[in-house]
């Protein structure tokens, strides 16, 4: 029997506010079976399609895409929050909640002739996974797919994401938020 990776993610409610029922992967990636299958199903979906970086998202999106990026057998990518890389950086803004906030890439990590698939642990609204994808996509890279542990599918945010030409798979819903 395959392993129920849902099982494994804790729901915290009331956190980091009241009403909000939290998705937690630190339980499924302290399971080592649970860990390496979240990363194998990713990587699984995707064999063969010449994916030639995975882009992970800081923070959480660097636990599961460099796994991804192993069992692919392809570079990473760290798509990073403002400030952090040392070299020379194109960045995205992209709205939170309350204000806004700015990813970077490398401004000369990948490029035209490159596909990228793109790794979080959980879409939302979609907010920052859409800044993520028109950042590659800025470089002449393809990036149109883009993968996620959890989906909370009332929210939108993955139909936002297909909208805008980047297929969405996922390993999980929840339903309600
Ligand atoms: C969380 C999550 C996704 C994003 C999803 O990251 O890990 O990256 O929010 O939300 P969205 O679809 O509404 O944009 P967060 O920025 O909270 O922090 P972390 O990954 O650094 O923990
Ligand atoms: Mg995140």
């Amino acid at each position: 029997m395959s392993l129920d990776l849902k099982s494994l993610v804790r729901t915290i409610p009331d956190y980091p506010k009241k009403g909000i029922l939290f998705r937690d992967i630190t339980t499924l990636i302290e399971h080592p079976e649970g860990f390496r299958d979240s990363v194998e199903r990713i990587a699984a979906a995707y064999r063969g399609q010449g994916i030639t970086h995975v882009a992970g998202i800081e923070a959480r999106g660097f636990i599961f895409g460099a796994g991804v990026a192993i069992a692919l057998g392809t570079g990473f990518v760290p798509i990073r929050k403002k400030g952090k890389l040392p070299g020379e950086t194109i960045g995205q803004n992209y709205a939170l909640e309350y204000g806004v906030d700015t990813i970077e890439i490398h401004a000369d990590v990948v490029g035209p002739g490159h596909k990228v698939l793109l790794v979080d642990d959980l879409i939302a609204t979609g907010g920052t996974a859409i800044a993520a994808a028109g950042l590659l996509r800025r470089t002449g890279a393809l990036c149109d797919n883009a993968a996620f542990v959890i989906d909370l599918p009332d929210i939108g945010g993955a139909a936002k994401l297909e909208a805008e030409g980047v297929r969405v798979t996922s390993l999980m819903a929840f339903e309600g938020h």
